[in-house]
């Protein structure tokens, strides 16, 4: 059976990654968490001091891209891959508040987001992928076969992802979760390189009221039939 391409996008957490992961699973493809890799990029700009300081960051940064190196590595313990920054496994440290409070000032970055899009379509040169984000159906893959757009109000979202970082132990506020997910909602829909809306040809799925699981059937059924119908 021919392999295609499937783009998510939409805003932050609504349960793209779930969503895919579990696409994927079903389907026997390769499932790519693109978020991953801005948060890697932004936890070295982190480490290097290149945020939130007085120093011309942005170019320092730009200057360092070179010297950065994504991979991802298949966890079977787990199920799914993991994100090394630099051969370091980063997955735990990428996933705080703290690196959620800066990484859309780093994905703004033109250079930057020129690096990781580069190396997402190289990802999915040969179809079977499921990749997740804000620009695979507007940027990185135009042409997939497959492309679905999430969303749910921001106060839904920003509970789920607080109930995430408790459950993973991170002292949080939902009121600070929520102001975070608005911030980000503002400044991935407004930046001025790709930023998130709609693809063209993209289904869009509000989930604020729908179940994960109805969601999953409702989408892998979606699927099937677009890959039924490329044979
Ligand atoms: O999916 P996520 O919440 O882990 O993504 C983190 C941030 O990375 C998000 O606020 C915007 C940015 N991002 C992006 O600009 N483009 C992508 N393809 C994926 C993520």
């Amino acid at each position: 059976m021919k392999k295609i391409t499937i783009a998510v996008d939409g805003f932050s957490s609504t349960g793209k990654s779930t969503l895919a992961k579990q696409l994927a699973k079903a389907l026997g493809y390769v499932y790519v968490d693109t978020g991953a890799m801005y948060r890697a990029v932004t936890l070295f700009a982190m480490r290097n001091g290149f945020v939130g300081g007085e120093r011309d960051n942005v170019s320092a940064l730009i200057r360092l891209l070179p010297k950065i190196q994504l991979k991802f590595k298949y966890n079977d313990a787990l199920g799914f891959s993991e994100m090394y920054l630099n051969g370091e496994n980063v997955e735990k440290e990428i996933r705080t508040l703290d690196v959620s409070n800066n990484v859309s000032s780093i994905a703004e970055i033109e250079q930057v987001r020129h690096k990781l899009v580069d190396l997402q379509k190289k990802m999915g040169k040969e179809k079977g992928i499921v990749m997740d984000g804000r620009d695979i159906g507007t940027v990185v893959f135009p042409d997939a076969e497959l492309k679905i757009f999430m969303t749910a109000s921001p106060e839904k979202r920003a509970y789920r992802r607080y109930k995430e970082l408790l459950d993973r132990g991170e002292k949080v506020k939902y009121e600070d979760v929520l102001e975070n997910v608005e911030k980000r909602d503002f400044i991935d829909s407004n930046r001025e390189f790709s930023p998130l809306k709609k693809a063209k040809g993209a289904i869009e799925f509000d989930n604020s009221d729908m179940g994960l699981k109805e969601q999953f059937e409702r989408i892998q059924n979606y699927a099937l039939r677009v890959i039924e119908k490329q044979k």
